[in-house]
């Protein structure tokens, strides 16, 4: 059985697709390998790609934020993205780029056997193999997928970039987070 380490080691330096070209460092993701939540975001942006960390600019902020507001630490979780390399212009993924990465999003989440997958926005729900045309047919939904022979529940919402433009959007989005580790917590071990 591998480990998060070898995965990682794989991922900085993969060259399966082109986004290989510009990256200053993969972000394979970071946290508990034993997590029971892990979060999925889309992609590394500026300050993710010249780190090698991800989640870690402003809507890394709001996100830790909304976290610790609910009583969850970023060390409890395993946070990681749909795709491992920046886009440029932080455009979002292509589906093929999502796909070329999936593997290794599948092989994170094998390894860590979580008992919930929360899903960031549209591109995180695809690289689950979840289909939609619009975020609202999936958001808020407790969704089992099998991924690779293992069954995962999961839960999709918004990208935090979305509520931190749109303050309107943050009740909904909190609501998610709660119900996503409220849903955790009550899960037999
Ligand atoms: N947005 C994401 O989706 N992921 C990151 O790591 C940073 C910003």
């Amino acid at each position: 059985m591998e480990n998060l380490k070898e995965v990682s080691e794989e991922i900085v330096r993969c060259t399966l697709c082109d986004l290989c070209l510009k990256r200053k460092n993969a972000v394979p993701g970071e946290g508990n390998e034993k997590a029971s939540v892990v979060i999925i975001g889309e992609a590394p942006g500026k300050n993710e790609d010249l780190q090698g960390r991800p989640f870690i600019g402003m809507s890394g902020r709001f996100l830790s934020k909304a976290l610790e507001s609910i009583g969850i630490a970023r060390s409890m979780v395993f946070i990681t993205n749909a795709v491992k390399c920046r886009p440029p212009n932080n455009r979002k993924p292509k589906k093929e780029e999502i796909e070329k990465c999936r593997p290794y999003l599948v092989r994170q989440l094998s390894v860590i056997q979580p008992k919930l997958i929360l899903a960031l926005g549209t591109s995180a729900a695809s690289s689950l193999g979840i289909e939609f045309k619009h975020l609202s047919e999936i958001k808020s939904r407790f969704i089992d997928i099998t991924l690779n022979e293992r069954h995962f529940k999961c839960l999709v919402t918004f990208h935090p970039s979305f509520p931190m433009r749109f303050p309107s959007a943050r009740k909904a989005f909190m609501e998610d987070l709660s119900k996503a580790f409220n849903l955790y917590n009550n899960l037999p071990t």
